[in-house]
């Protein structure tokens, strides 16, 4: 089985995950120029708007990066015509299900990596021709499923003979080498990279990971999209008005714009600012590629430690 920095053609095997409407291609660029993957969050843009984002990217780096596809965006087909005609070299996948696209993507040489919230899922991904999959795990920030990294990435191990990429929860060299640990030939992570210069999104964004602590997240959406981000005082309306049985329309109220308030005007109140349980462990804002580096610099680290200790038993 081919190890990710091989398979992706980068030089450490995380990939920043996309995040709608904050992974653009600031973020994106630094990250694959740093030796990460950076991917494009689509979300529920259209493909022009990708093309532009793509082509942005390129300008900026000339090293791997990837589109992120939610399967449910009324632009989904335009977009995956997209990724081919760009010659984008990878494609995550998410919401949703990526197995009539993958034929045409596999034919362009696409990478085709879809992110899965059970390991059936992720057997299903296979069969269907998946290059890798990434199993994120509840801890996530964003739209999360219902299994635990912890619990999801072994099991999904178990079940398919493609590489498994970790995601939820991990923001340092000790979750990298847990994930590896699990079985995980690299990691995804999200929460981690909210928290870097080059990250467009408001600085009051970046305090809030910064000063969370671990229990500072809560889950919000529906039963069917739940959806976790940093308590404040929208999410804790939010769900009072759930525990009374407030009706659909009362709950939009409050949560229509909620993103674009938390990501373009900084409002700690009244926006949605979606991070994930490991945010407790980020502690400052850096450059992408002093995190990067350090990130892996102190994996070494702690592979020594873990040999000294184990010669000691
Ligand atoms: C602000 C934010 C937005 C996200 N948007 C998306 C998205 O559009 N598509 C997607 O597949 N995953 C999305 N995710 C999930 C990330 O790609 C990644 O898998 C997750 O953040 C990993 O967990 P972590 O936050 O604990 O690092 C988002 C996560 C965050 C924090």
């Amino acid at each position: 089985m081919k190890n990710i920095t091989e398979l992706l053609n980068i030089k450490y095997p995380i990939i920043q995950g996309a995040m709608a409407n904050v992974s653009t291609y600031e973020l994106v660029s630094a990250v694959s120029n740093a030796g990460g993957l950076g991917v494009i969050a689509s979300s529920g843009n259209d493909a022009n708007w990708v093309r532009e984002q793509i082509r942005k990217t390129k300008e900026l780096t000339d090293k791997p990066f990837g589109v992120n596809v939610l399967m449910m965006s009324p632009h989904a087909k335009d977009i995956a015509r997209v990724v081919i005609e760009e010659k984008v070299p990878v494609v995550t996948t998410g919401a949703g299900n990526p197995g009539p696209y993958i034929k045409d993507w596999k034919e362009a040489g696409i990478i085709v990596i879809p992110v899965i919230p059970s390991s059936a899922l992720a057997r299903r991904m296979e069969r269907a021709g998946a290059d890798a999959v990434i199993a994120e795990g509840m801890e996530a920030g964003g739209h999360i499923g219902k299994m635990t990294t912890m619990t999801l990435v072994p099991q999904v191990c178990e079940r398919v003979n493609i590489p498994v990429i970790a995601a939820g929860g991990i923001a340092s060299s000790k979750g990298i080498l847990a994930a590896f640990a699990l079985g995980a030939k690299g990691v995804q992570s999200g929460t981690l990279f909210l928290a870097t210069k080059e990250c467009p999104i408001h600085e009051n964004y970046k305090k809030m990971v910064v000063k969370a602590k671990d229990t500072d997240t809560v889950i919000t959406g529906s039963d069917q999209a739940p959806v976790r981000i940093i308590r404040n005082r929208m999410a804790v309306e939010y769900l009072r008005l759930v525990n009374e049985g407030a009706s659909f329309e009362e709950l939009e109220k409050i949560t229509l714009g909620s993103l674009h308030k938390a990501v373009k005007e900084g409002n700690m109140d009244e926006g949605s600012f979606m991070a994930g349980q490991i945010s407790g462990l980020i502690k400052e804002v850096k450059p992408v590629s002093e995190l990067i580096e350090e990130l892996f610099k102190e994996l070494k680290k702690d592979m020594k430690e873990l040999k000294i200790l184990w010669k000691l038993q």
